[in-house]
């Protein structure tokens, strides 16, 4: 049997867990908040802590934040944490978080705290990987996020993350993939929305009948979208329906610039949020005629050519050989002449850093999760006057933020969260560093 304990939650994790003590030992309860005296029941249990779901709040604090959820998933569905925490107390959990991890992981603590930049909290997610699984016994398929902490699949009618069309798109999938003879054999569909278009990738694991590929391909007619199948890698990826499907791309207003991609590239999901950063991240480098900037982790090139417009010359660096190849294209369509692009896996200790001489006086740093902590290593060297690092973890910025100022004696000027990801545990962050 399961040990159900009481305890008060004193603070929240990164994961959006409230966290306890009972007896020395640190529980971390799934629904709890700050302030509450809770009820629990322990999942999992080590030594010196376990994790446990809320089963009942037994003395609430009509202060601390806590909201009805709006979302009928909320609780199974792994996509979010907080939509039962208003908004305004979201950011001050995740500014907290941010500040938190950079004084205990970087021994550091900005000069200035950025004011949180928030956009749209609904329907603002442009791109996701919607997981499918077939249970029989639950009704066939079902076509959803992962529910929270396990492999199994919460089925979703809508969601208030997904961009509208996208969320309206559900309920028809479910039905085409019930429809489908393979429908046992098709574990995800990558949803991509443009400005101009929806992109849908069904992966499957066997080859369709004719019958599957009419279905799908009369889903996409009648829903307007784009539909492609992949049936191995990435490079197996090819379009159903239309024969010639259009390019997706999004603009960015402010610079009046479009970037071209394929659904299953990495792009910023929130289109507001992402202007937003661009804009923060332009002024904090207060870029001049004559900058030669580093674009690092540069994608698609969505910071590269904002940064070309407004500065001498841009170099981008990536990883991913796709992605360098769309920030060429994308660079050439926008004419934009004084940037280039190179791929380097920036996390190869035998890697030839050489570029990364003065010549460069500004960089720009937008790692993964893994962060950039080669390169940050490298700044002890080279050091150009100003880094302006976005990062969608605050452990590993935190880790980056010590190298920058105790090993090479930046100064952390300013540093704040950005909302891309409104309700859900993830936190994206901006940090500045000065010589
Ligand atoms: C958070 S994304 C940012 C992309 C781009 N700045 C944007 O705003 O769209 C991180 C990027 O780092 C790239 N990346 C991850 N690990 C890398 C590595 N070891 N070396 C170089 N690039 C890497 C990924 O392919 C991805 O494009």
């Amino acid at each position: 049997m399961r040990a159900v304990l009481q305890g008060q939650i004193e603070s929240l994790t990164l994961e959006g867990h409230g966290v306890t003590r009972v007896e020395g030992k640190v529980y971390f309860v799934d629904g709890a908040l700050p302030g509450e005296t809770v009820e629990f029941e322990v999942k999992r249990s080590r030594r010196k802590h376990g994790h446990a779901k809320l089963t009942q709040i037994i003395e609430a604090n009509s202060d601390n934040g806590r909201v009805e959820p709006d979302c009928e998933y909320f609780g199974v569905c792994g996509g979010c944490s907080f939509r039962h925490y208003e908004p305004i107390r979201q950011l001050e959990a995740k500014q907290q978080a941010l500040l938190d991890a950079l004084e205990r992981i970087g021994r550091v603590t900005p000069n200035q705290i950025i004011e949180p930049a928030t956009a749209d909290w609904l329907h603002y997610r442009r791109k996701a990987r919607l997981g499918i699984r077939f249970v029989e016994k639950k009704g066939g398929a079902l076509v959803g996020f992962r529910e929270k902490g396990s492999s199994f699949i919460t089925p979703l009618n809508q969601c208030f993350t997904l961009t509208k069309p996208l969320s309206d798109l559900l309920p028809g999938l479910a039905k085409l993939v019930n429809s489908l003879t393979i429908r046992q054999k098709l574990p995800q569909i990558e949803v991509a929305q443009g400005d101009n278009q929806i992109s849908l990738v069904f992966r499957h694991l066997q080859a369709l009948s004719q019958k599957d590929l009419d279905l799908i391909e009369s889903f996409a007619k009648v829903n307007q979208i784009q539909a492609f199948l992949q049936p191995k890698g990435l490079d197996s990826i090819h379009p159903l329906y239309p024969k010639v499907p259009e390019e997706l791309y999004y603009k960015l207003d402010d610079f009046d610039l479009r970037f071209y991609f394929a659904p299953t590239d990495f792009i910023q999901v929130n289109s507001k949020a992402n202007q937003l950063l661009i804009n923060m991240a332009l002024d904090f480098l207060n870029l001049q005629a004559d900058d030669r900037v580093l674009d690092l982790y540069c994608g698609l090139g969505n910071f590269s050519l904002p940064l070309a417009q407004k500065c001498k010359h841009v170099l981008g660096v990536e990883g991913d050989k796709r992605l360098v190849d769309k920030a060429i294209a994308n660079a050439d369509k926008n004419h934009l002449d004084n940037v280039t692009f190179q791929q380097q896996d920036l996390s190869d200790q035998q890697a030839d850093f050489s570029w990364l001489s003065d010549q460069y006086n500004k960089v720009l740093l937008d790692p993964a999760r893994s962060g950039a902590a080669l390169v940050c290593q490298q700044f002890v060297n080279y050091k150009p006057e100003k880094i302006v690092y976005v990062s969608c973890n605050p452990t590993t910025l935190a880790r980056d933020a010590n190298v920058l100022t105790n090993l090479a004696s930046y100064q952390l000027t300013h540093a704040g969260i950005i909302n891309m990801f409104p309700h859900t545990a993830h936190i994206e962050s901006i940090a500045v560093f000065e010589r």
